[in-house]
């Protein structure tokens, strides 16, 4: 648990979100000290310290009770969640909020050179992926036979590297398939940034913290829209 008595916040450390991270805390009118290259930045005008992690750390950082609050892509939170729930660990969070920010698709894609392919094509198939329980969970559903490869990264040169036929990656703009000669197919998970809160947190003074801020969000939200 987090036993300091400063609410914490894990954000992404470096990545998609990490911008939109803080300019989001920056408008809720917390003040931080982001400068220097360190894990923990203390806030200077409110008792919060603010995380900086790799996002793939963040929900189990928030379902342990480590930190009280993080901000991550539901396509993370989902991963984690399926694969602490096989591994019968606690994985329940609070959803505190969406967030307009962070959106993306987790989608199959395979080499263009192949031309366009329905599902069958996939059966006895190997595909490259950061998300294989998400991947698992559609294949099972479509009741296709194919295997997966975890890759934590450079996903996307997978196929030509032999080491997979296709692959189950996240798309935003379109950019990393198109400059890596590969072809959008399903579109198995569409995703945002959100907030998640420790289920079991109970201290008052956190809490009394959070409803001040939550208003904030839903004016920073609206004013966006
Ligand atoms: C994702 C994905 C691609 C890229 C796609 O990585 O793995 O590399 O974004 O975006 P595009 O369609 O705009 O080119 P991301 O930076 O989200 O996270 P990661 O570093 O955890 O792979
Ligand atoms: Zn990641
Ligand atoms: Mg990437």
């Amino acid at each position: 648990m987090n036993n300091s008595n400063r609410l914490r916040i894990a954000i992404q450390k470096g990545g998609r979100l990490s911008k939109d991270c803080q300019e989001l805390l920056k408008q809720l009118g917390i003040k931080l000290n982001l400068r220097e290259q360190r894990l923990i930045a203390h806030s200077t005008n409110m008792p919060i310290d603010v995380l900086r992690v790799r996002d793939d750390d963040i929900p189990g950082l928030v379902m342990e009770g480590v930190c009280d609050l993080g901000i991550v892509g539901e396509n993370v939170l989902v991963e984690v969640q399926a694969e602490r729930l096989r591994q019968g660990i606690p994985s329940e969070v609070t959803k505190l909020s969406k967030l307009d920010f962070g959106y993306c698709r987790l989608a199959l894609a395979w080499p263009q050179e192949l031309g366009k392919q329905d599902k069958s094509w996939f059966e006895g198939k190997r595909i490259a992926t950061t998300y294989p329980e998400i991947l698992k969970q559609y294949l099972k559903r479509e009741g296709i036979n194919a295997s997966t490869v975890m890759l934590t990264g450079s996903v996307e040169v997978a196929p030509r590297a032999g080491l997979a036929d296709a692959i189950c990656d996240l798309v935003s703009t379109g950019a990393t398939l198109e400059a890596n000669g590969l072809m959008q197919g399903d579109t198995i998970l569409e995703s945002n940034a959100c907030l998640i809160q420790n289920k079991d947190l109970q201290d008052t003074d956190k809490l009394a913290l959070i409803n001040k801020l939550m208003p904030r969000l839903r004016g920073v939200r609206q004013a966006k829209e």
